[in-house]
């Protein structure tokens, strides 16, 4: 949700059932992608969370289950650093299934340390841009197949004031603190005034 949109939010908009709805939900174990899971599970919907740990998945799936009553929760463990992995679930996971309502990319990173996935990319961006990607890209398909398909990617505010260092992806250029790159002198933030106001989900 943008700033704008915050504004414009009313709770009643949240009264609705999604039985016969499928989400999948990366990084739903804990935090927000746990209370959105909870709260779609409550709501009939089916859950698919996409967790890098089979343990921790384990242990929030029979919480959300057991508040819920909803037993159409499953657990994926993909770890979302490992871009290659993340490819080769959703491929799998597109044959497996006959659609797909919601991709919710909801897990992020933020690594301290420079350190390096499979494939030798640097894990911020292979975890919170790369393996985003990847995932949507690969699962658009199957949300083609469903009526008023959404994807939704949670980020942060600090990246309205953040462009993506095309020309260093890897983070190979300077000091590295896994936080924000560069800011942008020349692009300061424009106020939430400016930000379009999107439709409401129906
Ligand atoms: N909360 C805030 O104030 C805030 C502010 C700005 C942006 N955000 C963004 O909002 C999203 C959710 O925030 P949150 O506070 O709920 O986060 P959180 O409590 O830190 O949870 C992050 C989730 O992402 C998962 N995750 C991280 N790396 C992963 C990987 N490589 N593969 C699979 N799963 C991975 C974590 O799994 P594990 O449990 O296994 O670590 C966890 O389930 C994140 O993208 C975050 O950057 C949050």
């Amino acid at each position: 949700m943008t700033l704008s949109q915050k504004w414009y939010f009313e709770a009643k908009d949240l009264d609705l059932s999604v039985v016969g709805r499928s989400f999948m939900i990366t990084g739903a174990n804990r935090g927000i992608g746990r209370a959105a899971a909870l709260a779609i599970a409550k709501k009939g919907g089916t859950v698919h969370m996409v967790c890098r740990d089979r343990d921790r998945a384990e242990e929030a799936r029979a919480a959300i289950v057991h508040e819920s009553g909803n037993t159409e929760v499953f657990v994926h463990v993909v770890d979302l650093s490992q871009t290659g992995r993340v490819w080769q679930f959703a491929q799998d996971f597109v044959k497996q299934h006959s659609s797909l309502s919601v991709l919710i990319n909801n897990a992020g990173c933020m690594l301290h340390q420079r350190e390096l996935n499979a494939e030798g990319l640097e894990k911020n961006f292979a975890t919170n841009t790369l393996g985003v990607y990847v995932l949507t890209q690969s699962l658009i398909p199957l949300l083609q197949k469903s009526r008023d398909p959404r994807v939704i990617t949670v980020s942060s505010g600090a990246m309205l004031v953040q462009r993506l260092q095309s020309d260093d992806l890897q983070s190979q250029k300077g000091p590295f603190d896994g936080t924000v790159g560069r800011f942008l002198p020349t692009c300061p933030w424009p106020g939430p005034a400016v930000l379009p106001r999107t439709s409401r989900a129906s």
